[in-house]
């Protein structure tokens, strides 16, 4: 049987990081293989090009070549790792995929969501997780977490402005009530372990379709 693919997603400082840790750790408690992964990276060549995007040289991308850069590495990421990896039954957990670029380039960017979801389909095959959990957490607990995390310190895209940022969280917002099926809205404030119990809450359905 084929692996199941889950994506993290939410803002900088949601704790997307932690969350897939401790979800692969009881995945691997239930007997699975997993494979926690990033995006942009995951392969050497998707890792270069997480270089390029967030440390960019010279004055940076325009929104088109950024866009076509996160899409780029995403296809190797896909082809290389994510594909065989579910084809030989293993889970895969990312830390972000498609849907940053949706909220990111296609919402916050304003390139669009067609334009995306294209660019996703030539590269990609449109390959969609099995599910998307995106981890809300409330501004002021992100401005905490992101300054003992980055302190003043943060990459080209986590530095825009507060009004992008705004218009990312709107973007994952608008794209999760849209297509209730594909996301799973969890709660990112609390504890670590709070937040993880009510992750194991939201993917009963995929662990209980394996059973
Ligand atoms: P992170 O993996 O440390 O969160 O950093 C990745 C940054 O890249 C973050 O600011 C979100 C951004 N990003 C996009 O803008 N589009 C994308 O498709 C992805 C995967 C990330």
């Amino acid at each position: 049987m084929s692996g199941r693919f889950i994506a993290f997603e939410g803002g900088e400082g949601a704790g997307k990081s932690t969350q897939a840790q401790l979800l692969a750790e009881a995945l691997r408690a239930r007997g699975l293989e997993v494979d926690v992964t990033r995006e942009p990276g995951g392969t050497a060549g998707a890792e270069a090009i997480r270089t390029l995007l967030l440390d960019p040289p010279g004055t940076g991308w325009g929104a088109q070549a950024e866009a076509l850069l996160f899409a780029a590495a995403r296809a190797d990421h896909v082809a290389r790792r994510i594909k065989p990896a579910l084809a030989s039954g293993t889970w895969v957990i990312c830390d972000r995929f498609v849907d940053s670029s949706r909220a990111y380039q296609g919402g916050a960017g304003k390139l669009g969501d067609d334009a995306i979801t294209s660019l996703h389909k030539f590269g990609s095959g449109g390959l969609r997780p099995d599910l998307t959990i995106l981890l809300e957490v409330d501004e002021a607990r992100l401005a905490r977490r992101l300054a003992a995390r980055d302190g003043t310190q943060s990459d080209a895209i986590g530095g825009r402005s507060e009004e992008y940022h705004r218009s990312v969280a709107d973007a994952f917002r608008s794209l999760a009530s849209h297509e209730p099926d594909q996301f799973a809205v969890v709660d990112g404030n609390g504890e670590p372990n709070d937040v993880h119990t009510r992750i194991l809450g939201a993917i009963a359905g995929l662990l209980k379709e394996r059973n």
